[in-house]
Protein backbone atom coordinates (compact mmCIF):
# COMPACT_ATOMS: atom_id res chain seq x y z
CA UNK A 1 0.00 0.00 0.00
CA UNK A 2 1.44 3.51 -0.81
CA UNK A 3 1.70 5.93 1.74
CA UNK A 4 0.49 9.75 1.44
CA UNK A 5 3.43 11.95 1.80
CA UNK A 6 2.95 15.12 3.66
CA UNK A 7 5.06 18.41 3.51
CA UNK A 8 5.05 19.73 7.22
CA UNK A 9 7.66 23.09 7.83
CA UNK A 10 10.80 22.11 8.95
CA UNK A 11 11.36 25.21 11.64
CA UNK A 12 9.17 27.77 12.32
CA UNK A 13 5.67 29.16 13.89
CA UNK A 14 3.45 26.04 12.63
CA UNK A 15 6.02 23.01 13.42
CA UNK A 16 5.53 21.68 16.23
CA UNK A 17 1.58 22.10 16.09
CA UNK A 18 1.53 20.60 12.72
CA UNK A 19 3.68 17.14 14.55
CA UNK A 20 1.05 17.43 17.56
CA UNK A 21 -1.56 17.40 14.93
CA UNK A 22 -0.83 14.31 13.86
CA UNK A 23 -0.47 13.21 17.67
CA UNK A 24 -4.06 13.92 18.69
CA UNK A 25 -5.26 12.45 15.68
CA UNK A 26 -3.68 8.86 16.98
CA UNK A 27 -0.77 8.88 14.39
CA UNK A 28 2.15 7.60 15.59
CA UNK A 29 5.15 9.46 14.28
CA UNK A 30 8.79 8.51 15.65
CA UNK A 31 9.99 11.33 17.64
CA UNK A 32 13.70 11.05 16.96
CA UNK A 33 15.66 14.17 15.68
CA UNK A 34 14.12 16.10 13.03
CA UNK A 35 15.19 14.15 9.76
CA UNK A 36 14.24 15.03 6.09
CA UNK A 37 11.45 12.42 5.94
CA UNK A 38 9.42 9.90 9.13
CA UNK A 39 7.02 7.72 8.43
CA UNK A 40 3.74 6.67 10.83
CA UNK A 41 4.18 2.97 12.17
CA UNK A 42 0.00 2.94 12.41
CA UNK A 43 -0.82 5.32 9.62
CA UNK A 44 -0.27 5.54 6.29
CA UNK A 45 1.22 8.64 5.76
CA UNK A 46 5.05 9.59 5.17
CA UNK A 47 6.59 13.26 7.08
CA UNK A 48 8.45 15.37 4.63
CA UNK A 49 10.55 18.40 6.74
CA UNK A 50 10.78 21.12 4.38
CA UNK A 51 11.18 25.01 4.08
CA UNK A 52 7.41 26.44 4.62
CA UNK A 53 8.23 28.89 1.43
CA UNK A 54 9.18 25.21 -0.45
CA UNK A 55 5.91 23.33 0.19
CA UNK A 56 3.36 24.71 -2.46
CA UNK A 57 5.72 23.93 -4.78
CA UNK A 58 6.93 20.71 -4.32
CA UNK A 59 2.87 19.59 -3.91
CA UNK A 60 2.33 21.36 -7.04
CA UNK A 61 5.05 19.11 -8.98
CA UNK A 62 3.60 15.91 -6.84
CA UNK A 63 6.61 15.32 -4.69
CA UNK A 64 4.89 15.64 -1.94
CA UNK A 65 0.93 14.96 -2.11
CA UNK A 66 0.06 17.64 0.56
CA UNK A 67 1.04 19.73 3.28
CA UNK A 68 0.64 21.43 6.08
CA UNK A 69 1.58 25.48 6.07
CA UNK A 70 0.27 28.95 6.20
CA UNK A 71 -2.14 30.11 4.18
CA UNK A 72 -0.29 33.30 3.23
CA UNK A 73 2.83 31.22 1.88
CA UNK A 74 -0.30 28.71 0.07
CA UNK A 75 -1.01 32.37 -1.45
CA UNK A 76 2.07 33.97 -2.33
CA UNK A 77 3.78 30.97 -4.28
CA UNK A 78 1.14 30.90 -6.69
CA UNK A 79 0.93 27.15 -7.21
CA UNK A 80 -1.72 25.27 -8.50
CA UNK A 81 -3.08 23.21 -5.28
CA UNK A 82 -6.11 22.72 -3.37
CA UNK A 83 -6.81 24.10 0.07
CA UNK A 84 -8.35 21.06 1.30
CA UNK A 85 -9.20 22.01 5.05
CA UNK A 86 -8.54 25.15 7.30
CA UNK A 87 -6.63 23.79 10.98
CA UNK A 88 -7.85 26.21 13.34
CA UNK A 89 -4.17 26.94 14.47
CA UNK A 90 -1.02 28.91 13.69
CA UNK A 91 -4.05 32.47 13.31
CA UNK A 92 -1.64 35.13 11.98
CA UNK A 93 -2.68 38.84 10.78
CA UNK A 94 -0.37 40.47 7.84
CA UNK A 95 0.33 44.13 8.21
CA UNK A 96 1.83 46.75 7.44
CA UNK A 97 4.15 48.55 10.22
CA UNK A 98 6.14 51.90 10.22
CA UNK A 99 8.56 53.21 12.60
CA UNK A 100 7.02 53.63 16.08
CA UNK A 101 7.35 57.54 16.22
CA UNK A 102 6.21 58.17 12.28
CA UNK A 103 3.24 60.40 12.61
CA UNK A 104 0.90 57.82 10.30
CA UNK A 105 -1.97 59.86 8.81
CA UNK A 106 -3.73 57.16 6.72
CA UNK A 107 -3.00 54.47 3.73
CA UNK A 108 -1.69 57.90 2.02
CA UNK A 109 1.29 58.10 4.34
CA UNK A 110 2.29 55.24 1.82
CA UNK A 111 2.47 56.86 -0.92
CA UNK A 112 5.62 57.06 -3.32
CA UNK A 113 7.35 55.14 -0.10
CA UNK A 114 9.18 52.31 0.28
CA UNK A 115 7.70 48.78 1.67
CA UNK A 116 10.19 45.61 2.52
CA UNK A 117 8.18 42.28 2.67
CA UNK A 118 8.61 38.59 2.01
CA UNK A 119 5.33 38.73 0.35
CA UNK A 120 5.30 41.05 -2.62
CA UNK A 121 2.60 39.24 -4.19
CA UNK A 122 -0.20 39.92 -1.60
CA UNK A 123 1.51 43.06 -0.91
CA UNK A 124 0.94 44.12 -4.54
CA UNK A 125 -2.81 43.68 -4.72
CA UNK A 126 -3.21 45.50 -1.89
CA UNK A 127 -1.59 48.12 -2.54
CA UNK A 128 -3.55 48.25 -6.46
CA UNK A 129 -6.96 47.60 -4.75
CA UNK A 130 -5.95 51.02 -2.06
CA UNK A 131 -4.60 52.63 -5.23
CA UNK A 132 -1.44 53.52 -3.19
CA UNK A 133 1.70 53.61 -5.64
CA UNK A 134 4.76 52.20 -3.39
CA UNK A 135 8.00 50.61 -4.47
CA UNK A 136 8.20 47.09 -2.86
CA UNK A 137 11.61 45.59 -1.48
CA UNK A 138 11.83 42.29 -1.26
CA UNK A 139 13.59 40.61 1.13
CA UNK A 140 13.97 37.03 2.09
CA UNK A 141 14.29 36.62 5.78
CA UNK A 142 14.54 39.66 8.70
CA UNK A 143 12.12 41.91 7.09
CA UNK A 144 11.98 43.77 10.22
CA UNK A 145 15.10 45.26 10.35
CA UNK A 146 14.39 46.90 7.21
CA UNK A 147 13.54 50.55 8.06
CA UNK A 148 16.17 50.45 11.08
CA UNK A 149 19.09 50.08 8.14
CA UNK A 150 17.50 52.51 6.02
CA UNK A 151 16.21 49.95 3.25
CA UNK A 152 12.36 50.83 3.88
CA UNK A 153 10.20 53.31 5.01
CA UNK A 154 7.73 50.05 6.09
CA UNK A 155 7.26 46.73 6.45
CA UNK A 156 4.15 43.97 5.75
CA UNK A 157 5.07 41.02 7.62
CA UNK A 158 2.99 38.49 9.65
CA UNK A 159 1.99 39.47 12.77
CA UNK A 160 1.43 37.05 15.34
CA UNK A 161 1.95 38.22 19.07
CA UNK A 162 3.23 41.80 18.12
CA UNK A 163 6.44 41.21 19.71
CA UNK A 164 8.97 40.77 16.87
CA UNK A 165 7.38 44.74 15.70
CA UNK A 166 7.94 45.76 19.61
CA UNK A 167 11.16 44.57 19.21
CA UNK A 168 12.18 46.39 16.23
CA UNK A 169 10.61 49.76 17.37
CA UNK A 170 7.54 49.47 14.74
CA UNK A 171 4.13 49.77 15.22
CA UNK A 172 1.23 47.98 13.26
CA UNK A 173 -1.12 50.47 10.98
CA UNK A 174 -3.24 48.58 8.77
CA UNK A 175 -3.95 44.63 8.58
CA UNK A 176 -4.06 43.82 5.23
CA UNK A 177 -5.43 39.78 6.05
CA UNK A 178 -5.62 37.40 7.80
CA UNK A 179 -4.07 34.32 7.81
CA UNK A 180 -3.77 30.30 9.56
CA UNK A 181 -2.26 26.79 9.20
CA UNK A 182 -4.15 25.04 6.82
CA UNK A 183 -3.55 21.41 4.57
CA UNK A 184 -2.87 21.89 0.75
CA UNK A 185 -3.23 18.63 -1.64
CA UNK A 186 -1.98 18.04 -5.00
CA UNK A 187 -4.47 18.34 -7.81
CA UNK A 188 -3.48 14.63 -9.45
CA UNK A 189 -3.62 12.33 -6.46
CA UNK A 190 -4.39 8.92 -7.11
CA UNK A 191 -7.65 7.30 -6.28
CA UNK A 192 -5.45 5.64 -3.43
CA UNK A 193 -3.73 8.28 -1.70
CA UNK A 194 -7.32 10.48 -2.27
CA UNK A 195 -8.67 7.70 0.04
CA UNK A 196 -5.99 8.29 2.74
CA UNK A 197 -6.38 11.85 2.43
CA UNK A 198 -10.42 11.40 2.96
CA UNK A 199 -9.41 9.27 6.24
CA UNK A 200 -6.73 11.86 8.03
CA UNK A 201 -8.98 15.07 7.04
CA UNK A 202 -11.86 12.49 9.27
CA UNK A 203 -9.45 12.46 12.12
CA UNK A 204 -8.41 16.19 11.90
CA UNK A 205 -12.25 16.98 11.75
CA UNK A 206 -12.84 15.21 14.79
CA UNK A 207 -10.20 16.29 16.44
CA UNK A 208 -10.79 20.22 15.70
CA UNK A 209 -14.82 19.75 16.53
CA UNK A 210 -13.99 18.14 20.01
CA UNK A 211 -11.52 21.29 20.72
CA UNK A 212 -13.99 23.94 20.05
CA UNK A 213 -16.66 22.13 22.59
CA UNK A 214 -17.00 20.63 25.54
CA UNK A 215 -19.01 18.71 27.72
CA UNK A 216 -21.48 20.45 30.53
CA UNK A 217 -22.83 18.38 33.37
CA UNK A 218 -24.84 20.49 35.75
CA UNK A 219 -27.61 20.01 38.42
CA UNK A 220 -31.04 21.62 39.11
CA UNK A 221 -34.57 20.87 40.15
CA UNK A 222 -36.63 19.80 37.91
CA UNK A 223 -39.16 23.10 37.87
CA UNK A 224 -36.27 24.65 36.72
CA UNK A 225 -34.88 22.35 33.70
CA UNK A 226 -37.22 23.79 30.60
CA UNK A 227 -35.52 27.33 31.50
CA UNK A 228 -31.97 26.04 31.74
CA UNK A 229 -32.69 24.27 28.09
CA UNK A 230 -33.96 27.45 26.66
CA UNK A 231 -30.64 29.41 28.23
CA UNK A 232 -28.32 26.91 26.54
CA UNK A 233 -27.65 27.14 22.92
CA UNK A 234 -27.70 24.45 20.61
CA UNK A 235 -28.68 22.29 22.92
CA UNK A 236 -30.77 20.03 20.70
CA UNK A 237 -32.03 16.59 23.13
CA UNK A 238 -30.19 16.82 25.98
CA UNK A 239 -29.50 13.75 28.47
CA UNK A 240 -31.85 14.44 31.63
CA UNK A 241 -30.78 12.07 34.13
CA UNK A 242 -32.87 11.91 37.91
CA UNK A 243 -30.46 12.40 40.94
CA UNK A 244 -30.71 10.37 44.08
CA UNK A 245 -32.46 13.44 45.81
CA UNK A 246 -36.32 13.73 44.72
CA UNK A 247 -36.92 16.66 42.30
CA UNK A 248 -33.66 17.39 41.23
CA UNK A 249 -31.88 16.43 37.71
CA UNK A 250 -28.83 16.11 36.13
CA UNK A 251 -28.30 17.66 32.64
CA UNK A 252 -25.89 16.74 30.16
CA UNK A 253 -25.47 18.29 26.79
CA UNK A 254 -22.48 19.41 24.48
CA UNK A 255 -21.70 23.61 24.04
CA UNK A 256 -19.43 25.27 22.93
CA UNK A 257 -16.79 26.68 25.00
CA UNK A 258 -17.52 30.51 24.52
CA UNK A 259 -21.06 29.99 24.55
CA UNK A 260 -20.43 28.75 27.67
CA UNK A 261 -18.82 31.66 29.21
CA UNK A 262 -21.93 34.18 28.19
CA UNK A 263 -24.15 32.17 29.82
CA UNK A 264 -22.82 30.59 32.43
CA UNK A 265 -24.75 33.88 34.99
CA UNK A 266 -27.57 32.86 33.54
CA UNK A 267 -27.65 29.17 34.15
CA UNK A 268 -26.90 29.87 37.53
CA UNK A 269 -29.77 32.58 38.20
CA UNK A 270 -32.02 29.83 36.91
CA UNK A 271 -31.04 27.44 39.77
CA UNK A 272 -28.13 25.35 37.73
CA UNK A 273 -25.84 23.93 40.60
CA UNK A 274 -23.17 22.00 40.78
CA UNK A 275 -21.88 23.39 36.77
CA UNK A 276 -18.92 20.82 35.09
CA UNK A 277 -17.97 21.65 31.96
CA UNK A 278 -15.07 18.63 30.33
CA UNK A 279 -13.02 18.71 27.49
CA UNK A 280 -14.41 16.16 24.64
CA UNK A 281 -11.16 14.11 23.12
CA UNK A 282 -13.17 13.10 19.90
CA UNK A 283 -16.38 14.26 18.14
CA UNK A 284 -17.78 12.38 15.55
CA UNK A 285 -21.05 14.09 14.13
C1 LIG B 1 6.93 35.51 11.27
C2 LIG B 1 7.33 36.95 10.95
C3 LIG B 1 7.90 37.48 12.23
C4 LIG B 1 7.19 36.67 13.28
C5 LIG B 1 6.08 37.47 13.91
O1 LIG B 1 7.90 34.61 10.92
O2 LIG B 1 8.24 37.01 9.89
O3 LIG B 1 9.27 37.27 12.28
O4 LIG B 1 6.65 35.50 12.66
O5 LIG B 1 5.60 36.85 15.08
P1 LIG B 1 5.32 37.69 16.42
O6 LIG B 1 4.35 38.77 16.09
O7 LIG B 1 4.74 36.67 17.35
O8 LIG B 1 6.63 38.22 16.90
P2 LIG B 1 7.60 33.02 10.72
O9 LIG B 1 7.75 32.31 12.02
O10 LIG B 1 6.30 32.82 10.01
O11 LIG B 1 8.80 32.47 9.86
P3 LIG B 1 9.26 32.80 8.36
O12 LIG B 1 8.78 34.20 8.07
O13 LIG B 1 10.73 32.67 8.46
O14 LIG B 1 8.66 31.78 7.46
ZN1 LIG C 1 8.92 31.10 5.52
Amino acid sequence: MSRLKIAVQKSGRLSEKSLNLFGSCGIKLSNGDRKLMTASSNFPVELLFLRDDDIPHYVEEGVADAGILGENVVRESLCRVETVERLGFGSCRMSLAIPRDENYTGLTWLQNRKIATSYPVILKEYLQKEGINAAIEVTGGSVELAPGIGLADAIFDIVSTGSTLLMNGLREVEVVTRSEAVMISSLALTEEKSTILSRLLFRIRAVKKASENKYILLNAPDKAITEIISILPGMKSPTVLPLAINGWSSLHSVIQEDEFWEIINKLKEAGAEGILVMPIEKMIL
